[in-house]
C-alpha cells in the first residue's frame, strides 16, 4: 500500500475525481478527510470507503471561505493527525458566454472557487506540514490553465492561477520537504462534464475527439495521477503541472 499510516485531506471528496481519489487513496492505506460544500454527498463518499474497511470521515467545507478550509484542517487533525497529503480538487464549471458577456458575480466567483480556495487550503495545511516534516500538495488546474477555451475566461484565468499558485508554493516550501504539484486534465467524464453536454456546449462525440485517444478519461486515470502525486513514487516531482488529458493538447 502506497498510503499507508498517512493523513490525507480532500476537497470536493463528494463528487467525480475527488470521489475517486478518496476512495483510491482509502485503498491505499490513508485515512482520509472527505470535505465539500454538499455534506451529503461527502458522507456518501465516507460511507463507500467505510464499507470496504477503510478510514474516513465526512466534513463540509465551503473552499472559498477561510473560516471553512481552517476548520477543516483542524477537523482533519483532530481526526487523523496532521495533513501529510493535501488534495485541493473542488471546482466549479462556472456561467458560459464569452468574456464579455460573463457577470461580475460570475467571475469572482468561480475566481473564489477555484483559484482562492486552493490558496486557503494550502494557506491552512502548511503550517501543519511543516511541523510534521513534509507533505505533498495536490492542487487541480486544468488544460484551460495552458490552453484558449471559448467560453471559459474566468475558469481558464483561474486554473492559469493555480499552475502559478503550485509553482510558488513549491519555491516557497521546498525546503520543509514540501511537495507541490497540479494536475491538468483534459475531459474526463465527471457529473462536471455531464452539465457541459445537458446545458448544450458540446455533445459527447465532440468531447471525446478532443482527445487524440478518441475517448474522455474517466475519473479513475486522475485518481492514479493524484496517487503517484501523494506518494514517493514522485519524490523528486514538485512544481510541476502533470498534463493528463488525452492528448488534446498535443494538436
Ligand atoms: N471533469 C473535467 O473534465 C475536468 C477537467 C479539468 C479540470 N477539472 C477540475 O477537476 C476538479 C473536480 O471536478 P469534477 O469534474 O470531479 O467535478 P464535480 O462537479 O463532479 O465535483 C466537484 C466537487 O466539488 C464540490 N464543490 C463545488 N464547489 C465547492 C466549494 N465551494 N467548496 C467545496 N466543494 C465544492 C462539488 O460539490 C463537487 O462535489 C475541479 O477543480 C474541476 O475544475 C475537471
Amino acid at each position: 500500500m502506497k498510503l499507508a499510516g498517512k493523513t490525507a485531506l480532500i476537497t470536493g471528496g463528494g463528487s467525480g475525481m475527488g470521489r475517486a481519489t478518496a476512495l483510491l487513496f482509502a485503498r491505499e492505506g490513508a485515512s482520509v478527510a472527505v470535505t465539500d460544500i454538499n455534506e451529503a454527498s461527502a458522507a456518501q463518499t465516507v460511507q463507500r470507503i467505510k464499507a470496504e474497511g477503510g478510514h474516513a470521515f465526512a466534513f463540509r467545507a465551503d473552499v472559498s471561505r477561510g473560516e471553512d478550509a481552517e476548520a477543516m484542517v483542524a477537523a482533519t487533525v483532530k481526526n487523523f493527525g496532521p495533513p501529510d497529503v493535501l488534495f485541493n480538487n473542488a471546482g466549479i464549471e462556472g456561467e458560459g458566454g464569452f468574456l464579455a458577456q460573463l457577470s461580475e458575480e460570475g467571475f469572482d466567483r468561480v475566481i473564489a472557487i477555484n483559484l482562492r480556495g486552493v490558496w486557503l487550503g494550502m494557506k491552512h495545511a502548511l503550517p501543519h506540514m511543516i511541523r510534521n516534516g513534509g507533505g505533498s500538495i495536490i492542487n487541480t488546474a486544468s488544460i484551460a490553465g495552458l490552453v484558449a477555451i471559448r467560453g471559459s475566461a474566468a475558469y481558464c484565468a483561474a486554473k492559469a492561477g493555480v499552475i502559478a499558485l503550485t509553482r510558488v508554493g513549491a519555491a516557497e516550501y521546498g525546503r520543509y520537504n514540501i511537495r507541490v504539484n497540479c494536475i491538468c486534465p483534459g475531459a474526463i467524464d465527471t457529473p462536471m462534464v455531464e452539465r457541459l453536454h445537458a446545458s448544450g456546449g458540446m455533445n459527447q462525440q465532440q468531447t471525446a475527439r478532443l482527445s487524440v485517444l478518441g475517448r474522455v478519461g474517466v475519473a479513475q486515470e486522475i485518481a492514479r495521477t493524484a496517487l503517484f502525486l501523494a506518494s514517493d513514487d514522485s519524490s523528486f516531482a514538485t512544481g510541476a503541472p502533470f498534463i493528463i488529458d488525452g492528448g488534446w493538447t498535443v494538436t
